[in-house]
């Protein structure tokens, strides 16, 4: 079979004007419906944690949920979720952050993890980085061992990695 084999690059769509007037949303619903794409978005975010030694992938609402389940089978963790407000069931701790287009708030269970496991923290895009931050700062109250952060997309025309801690690693799949 010669035909070329279809990147998962080439299946994010742009939406303009969402959610907001002025916002291009980058879309990556495409890439995960179709088979390799999806496969290909997990071997891309895990690649970079082969012998780190992750004992959890830490998700982030809401794509972060589906990248994130995926990537702690494939690399053999446990999975934790951090939500929007209220989501939760039990007792959580709280982050507030400014966004791209407005404010929000990420919660994690305060016993997610025991202090000093090792995760790696997944979202789908990093903007300006105010989302990744409150993730690092939930980590840092719940004293887990952040070994770096892996994004599937990196807006680069917004600057976030220059607004998260230069002492942490970042990797992305994917530079626009
Ligand atoms: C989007 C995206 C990232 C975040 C990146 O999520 O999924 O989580 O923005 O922006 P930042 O780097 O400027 O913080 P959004 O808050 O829109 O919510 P959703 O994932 O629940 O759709
Ligand atoms: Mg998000």
């Amino acid at each position: 079979n010669t035909a070329p084999r279809r990147a998962w690059t080439d299946l994010v769509r742009d939406v303009p004007d969402f959610p907001k007037p002025g916002i291009r949303f980058k879309d990556i619903t495409p890439a995960l419906a179709d088979p390799q794409g999806l496969a290909q978005v997990v071997e891309a975010l895990i690649a970079p944690w082969h012998g780190a030694g992750v004992q959890a992938v830490v998700g982030i609402e809401a794509r972060g949920f589906i990248l994130g389940a995926a990537m702690a089978q494939a690399l053999g963790a446990g999975f934790v979720a951090m939500r929007k407000p209220g989501k939760l069931p039990a007792r959580t701790l709280s982050q507030s952050y400014g966004l791209e287009y407005g404010k929000d708030c990420l919660e994690v269970h305060e016993d997610a993890l025991p202090a000093g496991t090792r995760v790696v923290i997944v979202d789908d895009v990093l903007a300006t980085g105010g989302t990744l931050g409150a993730a690092l700062a939930l980590c840092a109250r719940l004293r887990l061992d952040v070994q770096g952060i892996g994004v599937l997309i990196e807006l680069e025309a917004l600057a976030g990695r220059a607004r998260l801690p230069a002492q942490v690693r970042i990797e992305t799949a994917l530079r626009v």
